[in-house]
């Protein structure tokens, strides 16, 4: 079961448990135009219009926009929030002095989640089709890796930075365009790495220096995982990130499967360079709160992490993993679409345009058929919604009504209906 992928391979974690506690380096620079209350310490992110702009290339709908700033992983009494906090006192356990972060502001530049981590400029991370843009140049950021170099360049050694990150993807129980992750990068002392000093590329990656990071790296993760899960099976294999080299996936066995939980790797010398730290080495990983969360509580859907219905929220306790009872399942309502489609079309958007008039009611969309008309070369593709709520029965009144508007809406897609 893959997690989340995106950047090849997945991640993201998280920590501590304060409600907004202030980022020391306050969400920064160049965003100050952008908005209002932007940058301040503690600031509130929950204010819609920062996201949804008028922008010509701004392609955040409202119902994202109304995500950012909920700071689920600051709640101490939230799943994700717990997982969090469960993470932040094992890295307290250990001999280095992790910063923690959790409130810089979800808006990025692409040079903060693209440029300064070496991804191409055409590297599919950076397409709309994937990304949700404010402006040309500023983005929810897609993944905590954004704020690497910022803390690098503020001259941290060691930190944490949890928070949401933001993706345009398909539709199941484990993928939803919000989610967290947590973020970890560990600077080595000079006099450690001296042997290595000026060796770049392979002279590099093949270094004794550079195998110990490695090896430290994956000494802190297994125990991490120890920590989370107990004595766990685990599984290294080798990974591919644009900011890391070498890089690793971690995966460990879970109800006899092997689950993806984060990627990792010993930080690219160009990345510290550019960060302004290019005489020091180390190693970063990123991690997913909601599949760490969804193992550990034993939560079925992604959606539920987001609903506000007291009997999920009821269900958990600051400092304790619990089993979820699920308080029923609602039947399923099951809708298929199909319509021609136009060259360029993009799946996501048909996903996405689904969510915007449907919400959280929409649990699963596939494609369940698609052909091309070999004398008018058109191609149909079909599409069975699943539409389930967590909280109650369905009509299919309510549900005609919504598969009726998703028909109109395609029109603005330029499908065309069958
Ligand atoms: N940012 C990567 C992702 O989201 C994970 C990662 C973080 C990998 C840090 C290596 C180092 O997929």
């Amino acid at each position: 079961m893959k997690l989340l992928p995106i950047f090849a391979a997945t991640a993201a974690l998280a920590s501590s448990a304060h409600a907004w506690a202030p980022s020391s380096s306050a969400p920064s620079r160049p965003f100050a135009r952008l908005s209002m209350a932007s940058v301040t310490e503690g600031v509130d992110y929950a204010v819609p219009e920062r996201y949804c702009t008028d922008h010509p290339n701004n392609n955040v709908p409202p119902h994202i926009a109304a995500l950012v700033g909920r700071g689920l992983h600051t709640k101490a009494d939230h799943p994700i929030g717990i997982v969090r906090a469960q993470i932040e006192e094992y890295f307290n356990s250990l001999p280095e002095e992790y910063k923690i972060f959790d409130a810089e502001d979800p808006i990025v530049t692409t040079k903060q989640c693209f440029d300064d981590l070496r991804l191409e400029p055409d590297h599919p991370g950076r397409s709309p089709s994937d990304t949700y843009y404010i402006t040309d140049d500023t983005l929810l950021r897609t993944h905590t890796s954004a704020h690497q170099s910022m803390h690098l360049k503020d001259g941290y050694d060691a930190f944490l930075c949890a928070g949401d990150v933001y993706r345009r993807d398909e539709i199941d129980s484990s993928h939803y365009p919000a989610f967290h992750q947590l973020e970890a990068v560990k600077l080595f002392d000079k006099a450690d790495m001296e042997g290595a000093d000026g060796l770049t590329g392979e002279d590099w990656t093949k270094s004794p220096e550079c195998e110990t990071i490695a090896a430290d790296l994956k000494q802190v993760l297994e125990g991490l995982m120890d920590h989370l899960f107990g004595e766990t099976e685990k599984k290294w294999s080798e990974d591919y990130f644009p900011f890391t080299e070498p890089s690793f996936e971690l995966e460990i066995k879970y109800q006899g499967e092997w689950l993806e939980v984060l990627g990792c790797g010993v930080v690219h010398e160009e990345v510290l360079d550019m960060a302004g730290r290019g005489d020091r080495r180390g190693w970063a990983f990123g991690l997913g709160l909601e599949r760490l969360a969804m193992i550990l509580f034993e939560i079925p859907d992604i959606r539920l992490f987001w609903t506000e219905d007291e009997r999920f929220s009821s269900q958990f306790e600051e400092g304790k993993i619990t089993k979820f009872e699920p308080y029923s399942k609602f039947p399923p309502v099951f809708k298929d679409i199909a319509f021609w489609v136009p060259e360029g079309f993009v799946e996501n958007d048909f996903f996405e345009m689904a969510r915007g008039v449907a919400g959280d009611l929409v649990e699963k969309i596939d494609m369940i058929d698609e052909f091309t008309n070999p004398k008018t070369n058109k191609s149909s593709k079909c599409y069975r919604i699943t539409y389930r709520s967590m909280d109650r029965s369905l009509t299919n009144e309510e549900i005609d009504a919504l598969q009726d508007s998703l028909r109109d809406k395609s029109a603005e897609l330029d499908l065309e209906v069958r």
